[in-house]
């Protein structure tokens, strides 16, 4: 990880949702922040800020982390994706559509995070248990759903991905063939907490 003294501010670079971005941080900014603020990717979620309800999960080279625990220097060279990524070409992801079919958003707010964590799982084991989902969303607190119908949804998009093939995973930074693998970079800076106080 880089080295930035405090209140120093740099450059970093890396992808998120398959796209190239460059975007100036400090030392303090945090994933999250940089995602919400500095690139306006307002799907990811932030509940406690401590690491402890995973509504702000996202995908750091694959692995679901909490966005609010990951210092931003951290994500340089790496590849990030949130629930912006997931639907592809106009099209929900197996898992968006099985959570509104399953009555598995209701406030919302955990939502992001929970397809973030189903969206790893569903990649690693196609064919999970209830037992795996249970343990892949142990980190992601819902307050209204009492977990049910969400563990519901995500069988039934593992089930419907299984049939529809490799294809059907959609969740990633998989590129469609022939579309340029780094997008025009953006800059944007983040204002750090400090000066918005
Ligand atoms: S906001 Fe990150 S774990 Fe709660
Ligand atoms: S749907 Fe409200 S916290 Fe999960």
């Amino acid at each position: 990880m880089r080295e930035v003294g405090p209140g120093a501010r740099t450059t970093i670079s890396f992808k998120v949702n398959g796209g190239a971005v460059e975007v100036e941080v400090s030392a303090e900014d945090r994933l999250i922040d940089v995602l919400r603020e500095g690139l306006r990717l307002t799907g990811t979620k932030e509940g406690c800020g401590i690491g402890e309800c995973g509504a702000c999960t996202v995908l750091l080279d694959g692995k679901p982390v909490n966005s609010c625990l990951v210092p931003a220097l951290q994500v340089e060279g790496r590849e990030v994706e949130t629930v912006e990524g997931l639907a592809k070409d106009g099209r929900l992801h197996p898992l968006q559509e099985a959570f509104i079919e399953h009555t598995a958003v209701q406030c919302g707010f955990c939502t992001p995070g929970m397809l973030m964590a189903a969206a790893a799982l569903l990649r690693e084991n196609p064919d999970p248990t209830r037992e795996d989902i249970a343990r892949a969303i142990s980190g992601n607190l819902c307050r209204c759903t009492g977990y049910h119908q969400i563990m519901s949804a995500i069988e039934s998009a593992a089930r419907r991905m299984r049939a529809q093939g490799p294809g059907a995973s959609g969740a990633g930074t998989s590129e469609p063939p022939g579309a340029p693998v780094v997008s025009e970079a953006s800059r944007r800076e983040i204002h750090s907490r400090d000066s918005a106080d």
